[in-house]
């Protein structure tokens, strides 16, 4: 099955009520353990590459490397760049073999935004490419952090609804007190499903939400990492039962780096440590690429995708 974009997966995910998975890739081993997770169990996925990723590993290395998961798979693919922050960077992408950009200007004021956004679609669209954008920015929500700022900071429903209408954007990353890495909140895990209730209201019916920084920082996986000599005290995600609301409330894209890079580094950190003799790669990248499998199976099971690649 070739490339897709994510209209149509999106278009199923939300007839079926389920989320795909954006997972991102950063090296070979990564990208197997995910697609042969994926493949197992017939989950379509969106397999994302961020600018880190295309600097570590280059554009070119990584697109070949999704290309041959596209050939000895058989489930739908998408290749996503995750939080292009410009024009140009999607532009390379989406010339480079992308189906799907993410032009990430949350940063900026609405009007800049939103002509950015505007921007990448208009050059995205006539090449048959998905354009995910995002509106509101990324932060957990503290005790001590009142309803005012929590409004200055997180997607406003109306903003959202306007910002979809004028930029075209066929995917809208939300903020509702997730955040990206290992240390998401301080207290108690909290995100604001009311407000992702009135985002979903305001916008046209089944629109793709988009949840950033969900990855649930699955205590074993930390665990393992600490047995082994890690120093990651105090982590803490987004638990999977809020993952599942998530979805039943309009997401239809969890994105996940985060666990996988736990369960990666767990695994080496291991063999590392109970195989101190061991210094061929393939001996801790073999079990890294099997916890990246394991961890992936887990959370397509989560999302509800299992299956629905058929
Ligand atoms: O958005 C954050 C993702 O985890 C990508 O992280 O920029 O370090 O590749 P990165
Ligand atoms: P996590 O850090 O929670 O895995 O989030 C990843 C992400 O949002 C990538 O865009
Ligand atoms: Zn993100």
């Amino acid at each position: 099955m070739p490339l897709v974009n994510s209209r149509g997966l999106f278009e199923r995910a939300a007839r079926g009520g389920y989320a795909i998975g954006g997972f991102n890739v950063n090296n070979m081993e990564i990208l197997q353990g995910i697609v042969e997770a994926a493949d197992e169990k017939r989950s379509p996925i969106i397999l994302q590459v961020s600018a880190g990723a295309r600097r570590y590993a280059r554009q070119e290395y990584l697109v070949h490397l999704v290309q041959a998961a596209v050939e000895s798979s058989s489930i739908p693919i998408v290749l996503h760049l995750d939080h292009g922050e410009d024009f140009e960077i999607c532009q390379a992408c989406i010339d480079g073999g992308f189906s799907s950009v993410m032009i990430d200007g949350s940063r900026l004021p609405f009007e800049e935004n939103l002509a950015m956004t505007r921007r990448v679609v208009e050059y995205a669209h006539p090449r048959g490419v998905t354009v995910e954008a995002e509106l509101g920015r990324l932060a957990g929500i503290e005790d001590d952090v009142s309803v005012a700022s929590r409004d200055a900071t997180f997607t406003d429903p109306d903003e959202a609804a306007e910002f979809v209408e004028r930029s075209g954007c066929d995917s809208l990353a939300v903020a509702i007190g997730t955040s990206h890495g290992a240390y998401k909140f301080k207290g108690e895990p909290r995100l604001d499903f009311e407000r992702l209730e009135r985002i979903a209201a305001k916008l046209p019916p089944d629109y793709p939400l988009v949840l950033h920084g969900a990855s649930s920082v699955l205590e074993d996986l930390v665990e393992i990492c600490n047995r082994y000599g890690a120093e990651i005290p105090g982590a803490r995600g987004v638990p999977e039962d809020m993952i599942a609301q998530a979805r039943r409330l309009g997401v239809r894209k969890v994105n996940i780096d985060t666990d996988l890079r736990l369960a990666f580094t767990g695994a080496v950190r291991r063999v590392f440590a109970e195989k101190p003799g061991d210094f061929d790669p393939r001996k801790y990248l073999g079990p890294a690429r099997e916890a990246v499998k394991g961890v992936v199976l887990r959370k397509l099971d989560v999302l509800g995708s299992l299956g629905q690649a058929d």
